[in-house]
Parts: C-alpha cells; sequence; structure tokens
C-alpha cells in the first residue's frame, strides 16, 4: 500500500500529516493489487517509528505476552495487559490503522462478552479495530462486532491461543480435508463481516486459494507470498532476540547492537568516561 499523504502541511514546521489508513483501504488496496504491511507494536516508541516507516496496519498483538511480558505463550494476556499498550500505539500513531488483539478468555464465551471487550478497548485505547483467532466457531462474535460498528480481522491456521489443542505451533490446513476447513472458516468469518483475515503458518496453496475467494484482504504470517499483505512480530523482524520462527526474516540485529550499546555505556560508567564535561552542567 502506497503511503497517502494530505496535500498541506499541518503546520509549517511540520511534516505533512499522513492521511489515516482506514478500514476500507484495504479492500480498496487488495483490488489494486497493493500489498498491505503490517507489524506487531507495543508502545508509542516502535508504534512512532514503524507509523514513520509507513506500514500500514499496528497490531497491538497479544504476543505481547510472549515478546514484552515474559510469558511462555500468550495464554495468559488479560484485557487489562492490553489496555495500556493498545492506548500508547494508538496515540502514536498518525497514519497506520490501529488494531487490538481480543487476548483468551475475553470473547471465547459469546457475542455479548466480544462485544464488552470491543467497546471497553475502542472506548479506552483509540484504537480502530479488533482481532480475535478461530473460525466458525466465533462468526457470532464478528457478527456481533461488526453490527456494533467495531471492525473485526479474523486470524486463522496457527492460532496461538489454541496452542494446547493444536500441539504447539505447527502448519495448519495441511491435506485436502483441512485445507477445506480452513476456507470454509475464512469464507465463514469474511460473510460475518471481517475486514481482513490473518492466515498463520499455512501452506502457499491453500492461502493463495484462500486470498483468491475471498473479497477481503488475507494477511500472511509463515503462509507465502500470495497473500494480499504480511504480518511479522516487530521482535522477530528486527533480530531482538537470538532465535526467530523459520517464517520470519531477520531485518536487522537490534538486540546486539542494543546490547552493545548497553555494554559500552556500562565500560564507560566504570571507566570514569561517562559523564563528560559535554554532558555536565557548569554553575
Ligand atoms: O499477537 C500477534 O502478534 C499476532 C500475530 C502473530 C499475527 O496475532
Amino acid at each position: 500500500m502506497s503511503a497517502h499523504t494530505a496535500p498541506e502541511p499541518s503546520a509549517p514546521d511540520r511534516a505533512p500529516t499522513p492521511r489515516r489508513v482506514r478500514v476500507h483501504h484495504l479492500a480498496e488496496a487488495k483490488a489494486r493489487g497493493e500489498k498491505i504491511t503490517m507489524l506487531t507494536a507495543y508502545d508509542a516508541v516502535t508504534a512512532r517509528l514503524f507509523d514513520d516507516a509507513g506500514i500500514d496496519v499496528l497490531l497491538v498483538g497479544d504476543s505481547i505476552g510472549n515478546t514484552m511480558h515474559g510469558h511462555a505463550t500468550t495464554l495468559p494476556v488479560t484485557v487489562d495487559d492490553m489496555v495500556p499498550a493498545a492506548r500508547a500505539v494508538a496515540r502514536a500513531a498518525r497514519r497506520a490503522l490501529v488494531v487490538v488483539d481480543l487476548p483468551f478468555g475475553s470473547y471465547e464465551a459469546g457475542p455479548e462478552q466480544a462485544l464488552a471487550t470491543g467497546v471497553r478497548f475502542l472506548k479506552e485505547t483509540g484504537v480502530s479495530a479488533v482481532k480475535l483467532e478461530g473460525g466458525r466457531r466465533v462468526v457470532p462474535q464478528v457478527r456481533a462486532l461488526t453490527e456494533a460498528g467495531i471492525p473485526v480481522v479474523g486470524h486463522l491456521g496457527y492460532t496461538p491461543q489454541s496452542e494446547n489443542a493444536l500441539g504447539g505451533p505447527r502448519v495448519q490446513g495441511r491435506g485436502d480435508d483441512a485445507a477445506e476447513r480452513l476456507s470454509e472458516d475464512a469464507l465463514a468469518v469474511a460473510e460475518a463481516g471481517a475486514i481482513a483475515v490473518v492466515l498463520e503458518m499455512v501452506p502457499v496453496e491453500v492461502a493463495a486459494r484462500v486470498t483468491e475467494i475471498l473479497a477481503v484482504p488475507t494477511i500472511g504470517i509463515g503462509a507465502g507470498p500470495q497473500c494480499d499483505g504480511q504480518v511479522l512480530v516487530w521482535t522477530d523482524m528486527a533480530g531482538m532476540t537470538d532465535w526467530s520462527p523459520r517464517f520470519a526474516r531477520r531485518y536487522a540485529e537490534l538486540g546486539q547492537a542494543l546490547q552493545g550499546a548497553a555494554r559500552a555505556y556500562a565500560d564507560d560508567v566504570r571507566a570514569g568516561a561517562f559523564p563528560d564535561d559535554g554532558h555536565s552542567f557548569a554553575q
């Protein structure tokens, strides 16, 4: 998706205010064959950087549990954990569409629970859409949120909140029957009103077929190049940790760079080389 800018700068000394990515821009991008870019963000610092880099959609993912909160899975993440993160990202993003994950336990009970959680996020954080995991079983939730004016992104294939039932991170939709079930799930959530569907760890051919039959965009993560867009967890994309999943390309080694900076700082402090006169105040 190309970055659109408003014709007039918002103030003489500021960069032009970018035109906000809206829900309808996603379907328009698909129709034009323009790829949609999406990254996770969990705070204002990274949200601002990614927004200025022209990332179309920022996902306040429940992967915050693994990446930021030190959990082994996304299962312990609560709505109370997500609200401050979503608020920070929504505040920082000037252009990107901000989507927040409904965490495990905040929507499975039914449409009323999903609606209550979705309303809380929209009222308290400033995000524009929510994402939830599952196919036909969450159709009533997708419909209730959509009818209340809360845009919903679906999530199929490997769904981390079901990792116990799925036996860990494994490719989903292999074999004719599983591929057919996945396609039917995708059609069902799209018909219920989903504005896009994330496909995680799905064979290339299956993701391509789902992308072809859906009017709304597919966003792949480990689902091959034929999806309408791509999403990565930012810490994988930027090489913040020693290990990244096979489907994630590391575009930097920020973890090493950050650790190197911390070591250099500690060395300088211990050696009395920091602070020096240039970083101190005279009376
Ligand atoms: O929580 C998350 O980061 C996600 C992505 C893996 C799509 O759901």
